[in-house]
């Protein structure tokens, strides 16, 4: 290292200014009081995944199929979860960088917290269903289970391909920007952990199901409080990209709330139909993914929750014909800018 570090403190009485962004306020002003409030909820709130009953779990109960299926849908889910710590890990840095109050700093470390507990939740699901923890190098039992390692493979390359276009997007955006695409995958995950909770049958996912639902309402929580405070302040060209990030949401955590739209998902023709298979084991087995229309009628109905939000701040809804809701054509949603997370 040869780089020599000009000396300041023999020419004046007091330090330079220090450049921004720089990562750390030294300061903690704290302005909006929900915010805390969600923080310390977090608190009282903490739960262990590995410390959830898993000596209930008998899974020589369930066939090879069941297993392979049930670890499929985890997987599924951990395309989006295990994405999630490294996602608001940088969306913490930011907070930092930009000196947010200090409730704003402890709730992005709070969900980043919760991110990891919900992404080491699929690796004790997955690692008890398949006994291997890894669902890419585990060697299938059936043939159905090929079929749902071939879909795990595609989607890992999918969720990869997102996280050089996050790390892009981050710094490019205002954090109120950010806020829209966090919201969209709050919204969405509160949507299916309820639904999960509601009809699983096993008592060990049935406790992680209405833990993670309830991390995932705090996360909502915290995105509302956030917008309230920033939105009405929000300029037009900032509402613009809040309009397309959330047609981009839609077409990301389609995957997993409803089913990947193959304009944006780069996924084998028989993608779907092994998914569904799979869906169908599952449910016959007391693993209840909601059936084709339930996840349609939940989507369309979390999509429409969010318009009630935007709409409160004059922000343009995109159309979204799938699940039938009529707005502002978005046709260059593509892989560069998009930002939801899960
Ligand atoms: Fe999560
Ligand atoms: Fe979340």
């Amino acid at each position: 290292m040869s780089a020599h570090k000009e000396r300041f403190a023999d020419k004046m009485e007091l330090p330079p200014a220090t450049p921004q962004p720089n990562i750390y306020p030294l300061s903690w002003h704290s302005k909006t009081k929900k915010l805390q409030e969600v923080w310390e909820a977090s608190l009282r709130e903490a739960w262990e995944p590995e410390k959830l009953p898993w000596d209930t779990l008998d899974v020589d109960s369930y066939s090879w199929e069941e297993r392979e299926s049930i670890a499929y849908w985890w997987t599924l889910l951990s395309v989006f979860d295990a994405s999630a710590p490294p996602v608001f890990a940088e969306a913490l840095i930011k907070t930092y960088e930009v000196h947010e109050e200090d409730p704003v700093r402890k709730c992005f470390f709070s969900v980043t917290r919760d991110e990891q507990n919900h992404e080491i939740m699929c690796g004790q699901a997955i690692t008890r269903m398949l006994g291997h923890p890894d669902p890419l190098s585990y060697q299938p039992k059936t043939e159905l289970g090929r079929r749902l390692q071939k879909n795990a493979q595609w989607l890992y390359f999918n969720g990869g391909r997102y996280w050089t276009g996050y790390k892009q997007a981050v710094p490019r955006y205002d954090l109120a920007v950010l806020f829209s695409s966090f919201l969209m995958g709050e919204i969405a995950a509160a949507t299916i952990f309820k639904q999960m909770y509601e009809s699983a049958r096993e008592p060990v996912f049935k406790e992680a199901f209405k833990n993670i639902g309830r991390d995932e309402g705090r996360h909502m929580a915290i995105c509302m409080a956030v917008m309230e405070r920033d939105y009405p302040g929000l300029k037009d060209a900032d509402k613009a990209i809040v309009t397309k990030q959330i047609r981009a949401g839609y077409l990301f955590l389609s995957a997993v709330l409803f089913e990947p739209p193959m304009e944006f998902w780069d996924l084998p023709a028989d993608f779907i139909d092994n998914q569904r298979e799979a869906e169908e084991v599952a449910r016959g087995a007391g693993f209840g993914i909601p059936s084709y229309e339930m996840k349609k009628e939940n989507w369309r109905n979390a999509i429409i929750n969010l318009k009630g939000v935007l709409d409160r701040y004059d922000i343009p809804f995109p159309a979204i014909p799938e699940v039938g809701i009529t707005g502002q054509e978005v046709s260059d949603a593509d892989m560069d800018d998009i930002i939801p997370v899960f």
